[in-house]
């Protein structure tokens, strides 16, 4: 047996799921990826498989119970219970609230909050019998702030940071260190450059949040010594207002 993390959320090799999946490999650690696309997980496996880390893709819908059960058995059966589980499913969808369908607002929070939950089940049911670890959230400005036409998202990005809290301080005291990163900024990755390419000139420099930056900071939090563990973290770039 080895030493494990599980990423959930992992799509393009631009975007932070896979930027967090190189540098939990980079530290030594065999990393089991998970996503709904299979030629996505394989590029990212190929790409740490490269620099001579270990990947395994495990193609999974973060919202169905049985396909987070059966990311952790595969985990489980290869490595041992994973010391380090990143949840960062959580694509951004926003529409007016007048316009907006049941569906809409029902499927944001399935993906942005009830997958948390499903996967934070999890990692607590198969990491506290084991002595604990880190279990890391992907947050975002619209965490901790409500506004149109983001509400929807906020909703369930509100609901994410509570499954954060409460499950810190339910079994922190166990030895599961639980962690909510706040990215409060855009991230320089494929989803905004891919949908809206003008911002990245628009905030030049280092105005957007570098993916290596923020896993850096994920692994920061993974290994703090348990007297001064951090529950949650706020990112953002150096001239970003707020
Ligand atoms: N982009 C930003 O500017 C920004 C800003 C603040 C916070 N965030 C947060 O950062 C996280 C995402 O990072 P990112 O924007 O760089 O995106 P990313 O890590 O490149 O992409 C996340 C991946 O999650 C996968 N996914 C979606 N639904 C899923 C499901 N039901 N089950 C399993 N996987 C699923 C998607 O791939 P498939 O479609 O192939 O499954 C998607 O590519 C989110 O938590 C987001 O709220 C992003």
């Amino acid at each position: 047996m080895g030493r494990a993390a599980i990423g959930i959320g992992v799509g393009a090799r631009a975007g932070l799921g896979a930027a967090l999946c190189r540098r939990f490999s980079e530290e030594g650690l065999h990393v089991f990826l998970a996503g709904r696309t299979q030629e996505r997980l394989e590029a990212v496996t190929a790409e740490i498989h490269a620099a001579n880390g270990r990947a395994t893709p495990v193609v999974a819908d973060t919202t169905v119970a049985a396909d987070v059960v059966r990311l952790f058995d595969t985990a489980e059966e290869s490595e041992g219970p994973p010391e380090l589980v990143a949840y960062n499913a959580g694509n951004n969808r926003f529409k007016p609230l007048l316009e907006m369908e049941d569906e809409f607002f029902e499927d944001l929070w399935r993906l942005c909050c009830f997958g948390g939950f499903l996967v934070g089940r999890e990692a607590a049911r198969r990491m506290l019998p084991d002595g604990g670890g880190s279990l890391l959230f992907t947050g975002a400005t619209a965490s901790v702030r409500s506004r149109p036409p983001f509400t929807a998202f906020a909703s369930a990005k509100a609901g994410l940071r509570a499954v954060a809290h409460g499950m810190a301080r339910e079994f922190g005291p166990q030895g599961l260190h639980v962690g909510h990163v706040v990215i409060d900024g855009m991230i320089d990755g494929d989803q905004l450059n891919r949908r809206f390419p003008q911002f990245k000139q628009q905030k030049g420099e280092d105005g957007m949040l570098r993916v290596d930056a923020i896993a850096a900071a994920f692994w920061g939090l993974h290994v703090q010594q348990r007297s001064a563990w951090t529950l949650e973290l706020d990112l953002r770039p150096f001239k970003e207002p707020f």
